[in-house]
C-alpha cells in the first residue's frame, strides 16, 4: 500500500460503530516464527499487515520456510529448526525489534551464519541485551560496539541452558532467550524484574510446548511446538488509538471485535478507566492460549493520573495514545519510571514532548517519562519523527480538536497499521 507522507485530520468527529482491526502485531510474529519451528504445515490467519511481520516473514523465507499467501491465509510449511539453512542474504529486519531480537534467539542454536540488520532506527536501538545471555548459552554473537547495536552476526550452534536475570522487563528478550532455551541442553530460566508480555509463554504452551512460568520466572527445555491453525485476534496497541479517540472525542461510542485481550496488554485499559473513561471489555473465547473478545468504550471527561512503576512495562508501546488522553484530561498526569521510552522506534520522550508543545500544552520532559498539563489543544503541523504510533496519536489528538491538523511523516504507520487513516474515516465519518 502506498501511503501518503502528509495527511490532514480535524474537526471534532466522534467515533462510533463496530470494528474489526489487523491481528496483533505480536501474535503475529510468534506465529510466523512457532509455525517455522514446528513440523508440519500451519494456517494463520489475519495476519498483521505492516511492514514488522513482513520482515519475520521475509527472513523466514531467507531461512528456507515456505510461507505462502492465498486469500486470508498465510500457510506455513514448518520443517523444524533443524531444516533452516543458512541465508544467502543479510536478513533485513527493517525497522522491527521484535523481528531481530526475537530472532536472534533462534538462530543462535543454528549451526550457521546469520547476519541481521534493520533501518537507521534500528540500528540504534540497544541489541547488548540480547547478544550477552545468548553468548552466556554458548552462542557467538558479534554486532558494532562489541554486540551493542545492528548489524548483529550470529554463528550459532550447540547451546547450554542458563538462568538468566533481565536487567529490564522486556517481552523480545525473553522471547528470544525461550526459542535459545527450546535449542539448548539442560534447562533456561529466564527471571524479569517486572511482568512483560506473556505471548511466548502462552502460545507455546497451547502448542505443545512445556513451558514453566513461576511467577516472573519462565523456565523451558528442549522442544518443538506442533503445527496449528490460528485467526490472529486484532491489535489491543492499534485499539489503543481508537479508544482514546473515542474517550476524548464527544458522542463517541465504539465497539472493536475479534480483539485480543490478554491481560499483559491491557494496561491501556486500567489507566484510562482510572482516569474516567468508560471502557467495558468481554473475554468470549480463547485462541492458541490467548483470550479473545470485544471492548466497548464511550465518550466521558477523562481526568489526569499517574502512569509509574510494574505498570509501565504493559503501557509502553500505549503511552502516545496514553498521552493525547492526557491533553484532554483535566490536571496533570505524570508518566515516570519510563526510560525504556527513549530506544523505542524513536524517543518517545522527546517525540511525545515535541508534538504536545506543537499542540499548545504545557510539556515537561524528564529523563524517565513526562509530564503533561491538560488543557485545550489547538490545531498544528504535527510530526511522526519516523515512529507509526506517534504518527496515530497525532491523528487522534486532531480528531478532537477544531480546525485541521497535519501529520507529516505518515508514512510511519506502515510499520503496524498501514490501513489506519482508512480504518479511522471509517469509524469518524471521514471518508
Ligand atoms: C514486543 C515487546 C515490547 C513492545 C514491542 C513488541 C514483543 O518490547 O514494546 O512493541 O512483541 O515482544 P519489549 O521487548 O521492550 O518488552
Amino acid at each position: 500500500m502506498t501511503l501518503p507522507n502528509e495527511l490532514v485530520f480535524g474537526g471534532v468527529r466522534p467515533v462510533r460503530g463496530r470494528l474489526r482491526l489487523p491481528g496483533d502485531k505480536s501474535i503475529s510474529h510468534r506465529a510466523l516464527l512457532f509455525a517455522a519451528l514446528a513440523t508440519g504445515r500451519s494456517s494463520i490467519g489475519n495476519l498483521a499487515t505492516g511492514d514488522d511481520v513482513h520482515a519475520t516473514r521475509a527472513a523466514l523465507h531467507a531461512l528456507g520456510v515456505g510461507v505462502r499467501t492465498s486469500g486470508q491465509t498465510v500457510t506455513v510449511r514448518g520443517t523444524g529448526v533443524d531444516g533452516w539453512r543458512e541465508p544467502e542474504m543479510v536478513l533485513d529486519c527493517g525497522n522491527s525489534g521484535t523481528t531481530m531480537r526475537v530472532l536472534s534467539g533462534a538462530l543462535a542454536g543454528r549451526p550457521f551464519l546469520s547476519i541481521l540488520t534493520g533501518d537507521g532506527s534500528l540500528r540504534q536501538r540497544p541489541m547488548r541485551r540480547v547478544a550477552e545471555p545468548l553468548r552466556v548459552m554458548g552462542a557467538h554473537v558479534d554486532g558494532r560496539d562489541d554486540g551493542s547495536y545492528a548489524p548483529l552476526v550470529i554463528r550459532g550452534g550447540a547451546l547450554h541452558g542458563a538462568r538468566h536475570e533481565l536487567p529490564v522487563p522486556s517481552a523480545q528478550v525473553k522471547s528470544a532467550l525461550v526459542l535459545a532455551g527450546l535449542q539448548a541442553d539442560g534447562a533456561t530460566e529466564i527471571l524479569s524484574p517486572a511482568a512483560s508480555r506473556d505471548h511466548t509463554e502462552r502460545m507455546l504452551a497451547a502448542l505443545g510446548v512445556p513451558v514453566v512460568v513461576d511467577g516472573a520466572c519462565v523456565r523451558v527445555e528442549r522442544g518443538a511446538p506442533g503445527p496449528f491453525e490460528l485467526e490472529v485476534p486484532g491489535d489491543p496497541s492499534s485499539a489503543a488509538f481508537f479508544v482514546v479517540a473515542a474517550c476524548i472525542t464527544p458522542g463517541s461510542d465504539l465497539v472493536i471485535e475479534s480483539l485480543a485481550l490478554n491481560p499483559t496488554r491491557l494496561g491501556f485499559v486500567d489507566v484510562l478507566r482510572r482516569m474516567g473513561a468508560d471502557i467495558e471489555a468481554h473475554v468470549t473465547e480463547v485462541r492458541c492460549g490467548e483470550p479473545v473478545g470485544e471492548l466497548r468504550v464511550r465518550h466521558t471527561g477523562l481526568h489526569a493520573t499517574t502512569m509509574a512503576g510494574d505498570e509501565i512495562a504493559n503501557v509502553q508501546d500505549e503511552v502516545p495514545a496514553l498521552a493525547v488522553a492526557a491533553a484532554f484530561a483535566d490536571g496533570v498526569t505524570e508518566v515516570r519510571d519510563a526510560a525504556e521510552l527513549a530506544v523505542k522506534e524513536t524517543n518517545r520522550i522527546g517525540a511525545l514532548y515535541s508534538e504536545l508543545s506543537e499542540l499548545g500544552l504545557a510539556v515537561e520532559a524528564r529523563g524517565d517519562g513526562l509530564v503533561i498539563r491538560g488543557g485545550r489543544p489547538h490545531a498544528a503541523l504535527l510530526k511522526s519523527h519516523g515512529d507509526h504510533r506517534v504518527a496515530m496519536a497525532a491523528a487522534v489528538a486532531a480528531n478532537a480538536i477544531d480546525g485541521e491538523s497535519t501529520v507529516r511523516g505518515w508514512r510511519a504507520v506502515s510499520s503496524s497499521y498501514p490501513e489506519f487513516a482508512q480504518d479511522f474515516a471509517r469509524v469518524t465519518g471521514a471518508s
